[in-house]
């Protein structure tokens, strides 16, 4: 059951809108629909002469959900020449927005047989994303018709492949809502979902000349962060990246072009003697390997103290016994696979260490075909053992001493990354002390930390892991506008 929010026009008072989502594949017109995708633009994308790449299911390596024709770095200096900033009145442009907000939802059908098939999406995580794109929509249109910004000009909005709907909406719904120019370059392995997205947007009101679509890799990616003619760079992906696109930036744009760089994160969770096991360890599974770890938000360290060690981690193995995984259509499913082959043999080559080591502690078996890992649980001394992301659905743990704590929430700080953080404690002292002294974003206690909502937990991290602000929250879609003063919304 799809239950999107709708927002009128004065904000969050909600009326829900439940639409039934046929998941038997034998009367869904989209199981086995091919989607093509190509540049996209008013004037330019005819000359496009690249030749179209077929997109595979990452569950089902035999089933080919279309084609995409990249964009050429060439398409990408014409999209800048003929992106024009959007002239109409603020409160007109959030009217358009939520006319997509509502495209989107007379099309979840659709949308969502595409996050299944292209991202290789769980049904609970592909009707999580088109609820969180349509809520972006909702949002950033109710800020804009309140704020009235002043657009900046021309941005770029880069995402990433795991969020391929809500992210690639929220940053291109804020842009387009401070009546900008937007030139959107979706990842290379959901481009017909982004595709399509536009094409909604389009069809709602958005101009072509306003919204430019460039499906590609990081050659257009590049194309589009290294012109003088842009005005800011919304970037969602990771950290490697986003350092890129800062010199890039640095060496070609005007030194006061924004970045706003959402990034990749070494999440940590402290569970100490006194939280409840059965608690913890759902909130553990949930953040460590929903979305197949494949969320920035996710779980990677978990923190166990020595005296509860045994007994949580003898009951999270029981727990992950009970996981399935295999293909996202079917409602049992709780793991699907991970995005592609790449990712795949990079996760797998560090469990193959772990185990060359005699660290596993507890590993799952994934299915032969399809790119999918096994959930898996790593022991580790501490956080500063992990030298990066390992982005799919494996967890690490480590155990520690109570007289240890502030030693471990300094590890967690040294990292440089500040994404998200976990706790679970019954003190109440315990809770303002770490929660004063962990450096990142988002920090949950009590509960998993995995699924910020838009406009109420705003999203995003400090140090390594973003610039800020926070995408779903009040200061966002003004950084994509001319300075402005921002008031809180009466
Ligand atoms: P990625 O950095 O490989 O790619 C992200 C985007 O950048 C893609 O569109 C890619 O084509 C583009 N890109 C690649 N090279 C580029 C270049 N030189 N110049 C400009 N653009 C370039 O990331 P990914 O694998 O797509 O996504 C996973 C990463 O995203 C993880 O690190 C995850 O933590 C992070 N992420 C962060 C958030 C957040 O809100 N903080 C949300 C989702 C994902
Ligand atoms: N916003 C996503 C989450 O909170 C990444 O899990």
């Amino acid at each position: 059951l799809f239950t999107p929010h709708r927002a009128n026009a004065k904000g969050w008072d909600i009326t829900h809108r439940p639409t039934l989502v046929d998941i038997d594949k034998g009367r869904d017109p989209f199981h086995a629909h091919r989607w093509t995708a190509t540049p996209l633009s008013s004037s330019w994308h005819e000359n496009s002469n690249s030749t179209a790449s077929p997109m595979r299911n990452p569950a089902v390596p035999d089933d080919t959900v279309g084609q995409i024709t990249f964009a050429t770095p060439d398409d990408a200096k014409n999209a800048i020449a003929a992106a024009t900033p959007w002239d109409l009145p603020a409160a007109d442009r959030a009217d358009v927005l939520r006319k997509v907000a509502v495209a989107f939802e007379d099309n979840a059908e659709e949308l969502f047989a595409m996050l299944h098939r292209e991202a290789g999406k769980t049904i609970l995580d592909a009707v999580g994303e088109i609820r969180e794109a349509v809520d972006f929509l909702y949002y950033y249109a109710t800020e804009a018709e309140t704020r009235n910004p002043t657009p900046r000009g021309i941005w770029t909005c880069i995402s990433p492949w795991n969020f391929p709907l809500a992210i690639f909406t929220g940053q291109v719904s804020a842009a387009l809502a401070a009546g900008n120019a937007v030139l959107a370059k979706p990842a290379e392995q959901t481009g017909l979902i982004a595709h399509r997205a536009v094409q909604l947007m389009i069809e709602a009101g958005v101009p072509t000349d306003v919204l430019h679509l460039l499906p590609g890799g990081g050659d257009i990616g590049a194309a589009l962060t290294s012109d003088a003619r842009i005005n800011g760079v919304a970037f969602t992906g990771s950290t490697p990246t986003a350092l890129k696109i800062r010199a890039t930036m640095a060496e070609n744009c005007d030194p006061g072009t924004p970045l706003i760089a959402e990034t990749g994160g070494l999440n940590a969770m402290i569970v100490d003697s006194t939280a409840l096991p059965e608690h913890a360890v759902r909130d553990i599974l949930q953040s460590a390997f929903q979305s197949a770890g494949q969320r920035c938000s996710a779980l990677r360290c978990l923190y166990v103290q020595e005296d509860v060690a045994d007994k949580v981690i003898h009951m999270l193995k029981g727990a992950m016994n009970e996981l399935r995984i295999g293909d996202p259509w079917h409602l049992t499913t709780d793991v699907g696979p991970v995005i592609d082959e790449t990712a795949r043999a990079g996760i797998q080559d560090h469990i193959d260490a772990a185990r060359l080591d005699g660290r596993v502690l507890h590993a799952l078996i994934a299915p032969d075909a399809g790119t999918f890992i096994a959930p898996t649980a790593i022991r580790v001394n501490g956080i500063g053992d992990l030298t990066r992301e390992i982005f799919g659905p494996v967890l690490h743990i480590a155990t520690y001493k109570s007289g240890d704590l502030d030693k471990i929430i300094a590890d967690i700080n040294a990292t440089g990354y500040g994404l998200t953080f976990g706790l679970h404690t019954r003190i109440d002292d315990r809770v303002q002390q770490v929660v004063e002294n962990i450096h990142a974003g988002n920090i949950y206690v009590n509960r998993n930390q995995i699924g910020a909502v838009v406009g109420s937990q705003p999203f995003g991290g400090e140090g390594l892991s973003g610039t800020g602000p926070k995408a779903g929250g009040p200061l966002y879609m003004p950084r994509f506008a001319v300075m402005m003063e921002v008031q809180p919304i009466p």
